[in-house]
């Protein structure tokens, strides 16, 4: 099992968005998906979707329920996460508590191929623990400036916390291509200059008002306009990282040394 975080500086750039229609388009290609729904400001997977989640993972932190059991079902097959409040509990998890999140998310190895999370945006503790604990990031940005700003910020704070995991840039709502480059030469550039490092252009996301409908319907873009150019675009990037996947991990991947890279950092 590999895991992939999906991040940005800046709330509101799409990030659920991208994350939910990647779950899609990699289901398609018959990979099992499970996003967790790590966002706590604002927890709204299940809600594109579609579905309520009446148990989080706090449930979990408990006692009171099991992974089966506050896991939700989408189309093809796709798992959630609820996270909510447990989200930030984690950080707090008793000694004595700490068996059933091992033992419950441990469980997840045998379910899954990706676990992809929606992380909440900016620089919080608990961002930055999923972030270090990842195989991948995924950032998503948009041209608008303060994007970008904040965008830069985040890749400072994992610059200064030390986090060496690649990092792959989407851009997200531009008009065409030679738009979502200049985006991502602007970021790079930047993180070049002045942090001495490197970014991957994983591809880019045209801004498309098939998305605003699919938000309102409360169906997945790539369910309700599958054939739309935002979704196209995804699809796109979903063979970028189901090719990335078929390498062997950098290192001993999997549900358990994620959980202890995140539960060390903690
Ligand atoms: N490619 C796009 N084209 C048009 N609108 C978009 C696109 N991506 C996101 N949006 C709009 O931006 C809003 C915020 O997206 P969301 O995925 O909830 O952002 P985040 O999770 O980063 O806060 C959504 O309501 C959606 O309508
Ligand atoms: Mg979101």
């Amino acid at each position: 099992m590999r895991v992939i975080a999906v991040t940005s500086g800046k709330g509101g750039v799409g990030k659920t968005n991208f994350t939910v229609n990647l779950a899609l388009a990699l289901a398609e290609t018959g990979k099992r998906i499970i996003i967790l729904d790590g966002d706590l400001g604002l927890a709204n997977v299940d809600i594109a979707f579609g579905l309520t989640a009446r148990y989080t993972i706090e449930h979990i932190i408990s006692g009171e329920k099991t992974i089966e059991q506050i896991l939700l079902t989408g189309p093809r097959g796709i798992g959630i996460i609820p996270g909510g409040s447990g989200v930030q509990a984690l950080a707090n998890v008793d000694r004595d508590k700490l068996t059933n999140v091992l033992t419950n998310l441990g469980r997840l190895e045998d379910m899954t191929d990706i676990l992809i999370i929606d992380t909440g945006a900016g620089l919080g503790h608990t961002v930055t623990n999923f972030l270090r604990a990842a195989d991948d990031i995924i950032l998503v940005t948009t041209p608008e400036p303060t994007a970008l700003i904040d965008a830069y910020g985040l890749l400072k704070a994992l610059k200064s916390e030390a986090i060496e995991v690649p990092i792959h840039v989407v851009t997200n709502r531009v008009r065409t291509e030679a738009d979502a480059l200049a985006t991502f030469k602007r970021l790079e550039t930047a993180v070049h200059k002045f942090l001495d490092g490197s970014l991957d252009f994983m591809g880019w996301i045209y801004d498309d008002p098939n998305v605003g409908r699919s938000v309102m319907q409360q169906e997945p873009l790539g369910i309700s306009f599958p054939t739309s150019p935002a979704y196209k675009c995804i699809q796109w990037i979903a063979g970028t990282v189901a090719g990335i996947y078929q390498r062997p991990p950098r290192q001993a991947g999997g549900v358990r040394n994620f959980l202890s890279k995140l539960l060390r950092s903690l």
